[in-house]
């Protein structure tokens, strides 16, 4: 049973896979074409925080495919306490074809793993984000081509979406750059584990755009507070201030890199409406293919347990 809960679990071919499943989907959708792949199939999304793109992507998706979805808060699932996770995991799996989540903890989505029984979806984690950071170099290869070897320099915050493009962007040779205060950057651990998966991955941590931007084919960048961090929102507008994306940090830039940012955004923060409404975003092609890598994903994993019609 395929589950996407890290990308380590994915090889290098299953993300070409993946790319080309969506690729082939996304041109159906433009042609008017949503072949009921999934028919009669059903998706549980369990959520302990907010979501627009992520639980409305994955809704659309199972829907286009011919299959139904339903919704859960935390809280009226249960996983308040009301009774055990493993409890909750296997009674819902025993309803469900698939399962979302979205979770402060990590292990809340690793115990659904061990008890569901059905697949599971991380959809994003304190730790994680991988439906967001695949969906991002699917978007990556639709505007650049090939992009092995062509730099996204990630600036701000080292979070989730970060440890998530690092793992991607190393499985598919693209060189990553975090751009952060040291304070904020990926943790020594996590870069000591990736490169002995991925030894030749190229991956730099460093506090001088100069440098970073000089040759970047991507800017990347993410919110200073990610949910959960409220109470630090002041220290962290404060840290994270010079690490703005505006106009003259992207002028640092090649003139045809492209600025990304997974949204939503706080402009006026980590981003500049100039920058996210100017002719070099792709924030909205990006936040669209959400849906169009979800079919492509729960297309691929129910394959694996026989599911598609
Ligand atoms: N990018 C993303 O995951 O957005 P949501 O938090 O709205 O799902
Ligand atoms: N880093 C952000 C991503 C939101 C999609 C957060 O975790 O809140």
């Amino acid at each position: 049973m395929r589950h996407l809960n890290s990308l380590a679990e994915l090889s290098t071919a299953e993300i070409k896979l993946l790319f080309s499943l969506t690729a082939k989907l996304k041109a159906g959708v433009n042609k008017g074409h949503r072949p009921p792949l999934l028919t009669g199939r059903v998706l549980t999304q369990v959520f302990e925080k907010p979501s627009l793109r992520t639980r409305v992507s994955f809704e659309a998706a199972i829907m286009q495919l011919g299959g139904s979805s339903l919704f859960l808060a935390a809280k009226e699932a249960g996983l308040g306490g009301r009774e055990s996770i493993e409890d909750v995991a296997r009674v819902l799996g025993g309803y469900s074809d698939i399962i979302v989540l979205r979770t402060f903890s990590q292990k809340l989505i690793d115990d659904f793993v061990d008890h569901a029984g059905c697949p599971v979806i991380n959809g994003l984690s304190d730790l994680r984000h991988p439906c967001q950071a695949l969906t991002d170099l699917f978007t990556m290869e639709e505007v650049l081509g090939s992009i092995a070897g062509k730099k996204l320099v990630f600036v701000g915050d080292g979070n989730n979406v970060a440890t998530s493009l690092a793992t991607a962007c190393a499985a598919m040779n693209v060189p990553f750059v975090v751009c952060a205060p040291d304070a904020y950057r990926l943790p020594g651990s996590f870069i000591a584990d990736l490169k002995l998966r991925y030894p030749h991955a190229d991956i730099v941590q460093t506090k001088d755009f100069k440098s970073a931007l000089a040759d970047a084919a991507i800017v990347y960048t993410d919110v200073w507070t990610s949910m959960g961090q409220e109470a630090e929102d002041e220290k962290r507008r404060k840290d994270l201030g010079p690490f703005q994306v505006n106009a003259a940090l992207l002028k640092q830039a090649p003139k045809n890199c492209k600025f990304m940012h997974c949204l939503p955004a706080k402009r006026g923060n980590e981003v500049t409406d100039e920058v996210i409404d100017g002719p070099q975003s792709i924030v909205f092609q990006q936040a669209e293919n959400r849906m169009h890598f979800a079919k492509g994903l729960l297309v691929w994993v129910l394959e694996q347990e026989g599911l598609v019609t």
